[in-house]
């Protein structure tokens, strides 16, 4: 028996040997020992860090098998946003990037050409050369904490080597090899499990998935492209530079770069690179270019959404000809019907097409479209592929034209047309099931109510066992009439389309008990999501975000008219009508009111706080210019806590207009034609009966002003 010191010692000596023969096997592709001999020394390891559990690392190279379950991935801000890269298309672009950059800085500029790689970005995070944490990319701002899932990566280091600094991060992208990509599919075909659309989707997939065991078992990989670092440019002069070290560190840094001069050189990087790519292991969509210089790269700087020293060359689409075999119609859950070109299987950018969607009636006729047509199809980033052309010259004789269906294909309803619209809705929209389903699915998927315990068929199921017709009847599912439902459903290819194999969808016990408590803790969802997830048209996340910002409850945005709503900043009239439309259908309504009755929330919650006196119920404010006692965002907030309403334009519907410093001339001219009364910041206290007490600023606004006295 080992003492707990002998242990200590061979436990860290296992590790740091597994970490090289990792590195040496995953980076350098020249492995020392054999995978039995690996295998043998790993298994040594993770029976020591069994025995002595208090000598297991989070570094350890047992933790690349995987084994920890996520429940929920922790949402984490990022020290340093995730920015995209602007994206080019020609030599043109290329050579105006080129002239905007050398008018900007001085001195010759050098270019690091780089692989775009078509994966998922990732920041690693070390701390005295440990892997501490790893977060997607999210919005940019935060992301998910998925450092479980990374570890099992080869190519992501656990434990770094050499001269790294104390703290840094990493940024890279995962990606998922196309052997790995079709071994998964291949995988999913024999378990009944509806395919990934291409390897992007897979790795996306794959990084979400709560056991990491899987993960491991999926075999994603990694490069790294960028460091991160506060002083970063003290320690090295240039971007290669920082790579160079890092790659001696232990991370996986492409071999495929170029410093390059001119439009010349660098065009034959890309041009290289768009006909080798096929021969690489894993997808890329382009190629980056970054401004090797870090003191011409801090002189540039960056835009808000991206760095200006960098840009990405997007290569075209590949394009394939193939057969047009016949044309289906689908009903998406608006009612609109999509036509969808069933194609002779072909090859293209590593996956099998079938099918590509012919958008409306306008593109078949621009086409002018006929069965048998031999078409060309491009594949871009997006799943569905795209028809681009057609060869006449290979057009059959007798061929008939494709006819766009008058009725709608799911549930034989006649088709309606909008006016100045291309587009044949289905006018059934209660009863037509892919239109109800659509909507459900949209309810619970995981940017709306995030039940996702109910996905992957079971929505499907629900419906057609007549348990639900509506979102509002989830919430009357209950365990006993979920318990033992069982049905076997068509399992989809990567084209969506049936196989021909069936899977069972089954609600046991646990799974029945997980959608109870989803649906439960979906009550605290808060409102500007829930009125996303109704599904209202037109209405996405960041404009549901906007219309609760303005109006704080469902009632004051029932009650709101056209004129006000697209009085509200990036909220326009064709958005406002799709909203009062949904609220003036009483089908609506009904869902509304069920959905109030099962708890959802339908008010902000610090509205639903308020406990002010409501003073100015009723009162539309328009508010302008700078006041002294609160911030714009802590005025309007004052304004909706006593029970009043705020417009960001002046209409015959405002009340008043508070006016603070500096309001802009436009305004006041406006309010003084429509003999709106102008108030002061003092006027507004008194009316509030709250001259005394404290103002309310948001906790973040508070931090902005901070931040704006400082210019
Ligand atoms: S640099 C601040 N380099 O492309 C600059 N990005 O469209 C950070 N990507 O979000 C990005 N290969 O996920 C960089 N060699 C490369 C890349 C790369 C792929 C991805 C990355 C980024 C996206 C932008």
């Amino acid at each position: 028996m080992m003492t707990r010191e002998e242990a200590r010692e061979r436990i860290a000596a296992l590790s740091e040997e597994l970490e090289q023969h990792n590195y040496n096997y995953y980076i350098l592709a020249k492995p020392t020992i054999s995978d039995y001999e690996f295998d043998m020394k790993l298994e040594e390891l993770a029976r020591l860090e069994h025995e002595f559990p208090e000598f297991l690392l989070p570094s350890s190279p047992t933790q690349r098998v995987g084994g920890g379950i996520t429940k929920e991935f922790q949402s984490v801000k990022h020290r340093y946003p995730m920015l995209s890269l602007s994206n080019s298309y020609s030599k043109e672009d290329i050579e105006e990037f080129i002239n905007r950059i050398k008018k900007s800085v001085e001195g010759e500029v050098e270019f690091c050409c780089e692989l775009k790689f078509d994966g998922l970005s990732i920041s690693l995070q070390y701390e005295d050369g440990v892997l501490t944490r790893a977060v997607t990319r999210g919005d940019g701002m935060q992301g998910d904490d998925v450092t479980t899932n990374i570890k099992t990566i080869r190519t992501v280091p656990l434990r770094l080597h050499g001269d790294f600094p104390a703290f840094f991060e990493m940024r890279g992208e995962v990606v998922m090899p196309f052997e790995s990509f079709d071994k998964l599919n291949e995988q999913r075909i024999e378990q009944g499990d509806d395919l990934f659309a291409n390897p992007r989707n897979a790795a996306a997939g794959t990084l979400k998935l709560q056991d990491s065991r899987e993960v491991a078992r999926r075999r994603l990989d990694n490069y790294c492209y960028y460091m991160m670092m506060d002083g970063l440019e003290g320690r090295y002069q240039t971007h290669y530079e920082s790579l160079q070290a890092a790659r001696r560190w232990g991370f996986n840094i492409s071999n495929y770069m170029a410093i390059c001069k001119s439009v010349e050189e660098i065009f034959g990087f890309i041009n290289y690179w768009d006909v080798k790519r096929h021969e690489l292991p894993f997808a890329i969509d382009g190629i980056v270019l970054k401004v090797n210089s870090y003191v011409q790269q801090q002189i540039l700087g960056f835009t808000a959404k991206s760095p200006k020293w960098a840009i990405a060359y997007k290569f075209k689409a590949e394009e394939v000809e193939t057969e047009l075999q016949s044309v289906d119609f689908q009903v998406g859950r608006h009612g609109t019907i999509t036509p969808v070109a069933n194609l002779s299987p072909v090859l293209l950018a590593g996956t099998t097409v079938k099918r590509a969607t012919l958008n409306n009636e306008d593109f078949i006729k621009q086409f002018d479209l006929h069965y048998g047509d031999t078409v060309t199809v491009v594949k871009g980033g997006e799943i569905i592929p795209k028809i681009i052309g057609v060869n006449f010259d290979k057009r059959q004789v007798g061929a008939l034209p494709v006819e766009f269906t008058k009725v709608c294909p799911a549930c034989g309803t006649e088709l309606i047309q909008h006016e100045g619209e291309a587009a044949w809705y289905c006018p059934n929209a209660q009863a037509c099931p892919p239109q109800v389903k659509g909507r459900i699915e949209h309810f619970i998927s995981r940017k709306a109510m995030n039940i996702e315990s109910l996905g992957e068929g079971k929505i499907e199921l629900l419906y057609d066992e007549g348990l639900i017709k509506d979102v509002a009847d989830l919430y009357s599912l209950t365990y006993g009439k979920l318990f033992g439902l069982a049905k076997e459903i068509p399992v989809l290819d990567e084209n969506g389309i049936e196989t021909g194999k069936t899977r069972k969808v089954s609600f046991k016990e646990k799974t029945a008990q997980n959608i109870i408590d989803a649906l439960e803790k979906s009550k605290s969802v808060p409102f500007e999501r829930v009125l996303f997830a109704l599904g209202i048209r037109n209405v996405g996340e960041v404009v549901a975000k906007t219309i609760v910002a303005e109006y704080h409850d469902i009632n004051a945005i029932m009650n709101a008219s056209v004129e006000d709503l697209s009085a509200i900043n990036t909220v326009g009239e064709v958005i406002a009508q799709s909203v009062k439309a949904f609220f003036e259908n009483p089908v609506n309504l009904d869902i509304v009111e069920r959905l109030k009755a099962a708890g959802l929330q339908f008010a902000k919650a610090e509205v639903q706080q308020s406990e002010k006196p409501q003073v100015l119920a009723g009162k539309t404010f328009v508010v302008s210019g700078v006041f002294t006692h609160y911030s714009r965002d802590g005025i309007k907030a004052a304004i909706e806590a006593h029970g009043g309403k705020n417009a960001s334009s002046i209409s015959s519907k405002t009340s008043y207009v508070l006016a603070g410093e500096n309001m802009g001339p436009e305004k006041r001219k406006k309010a003084e034609s429509l003999g709106i009364p102008i108030i002061s910041e003092e006027e507004f206290d008194k009316m509030i009966g709250d001259a005394t007490t404290e103002k309310l600023v948001p906790e973040n606004q508070k931090e902005q002003n901070d931040q704006l006295s400082l210019f």
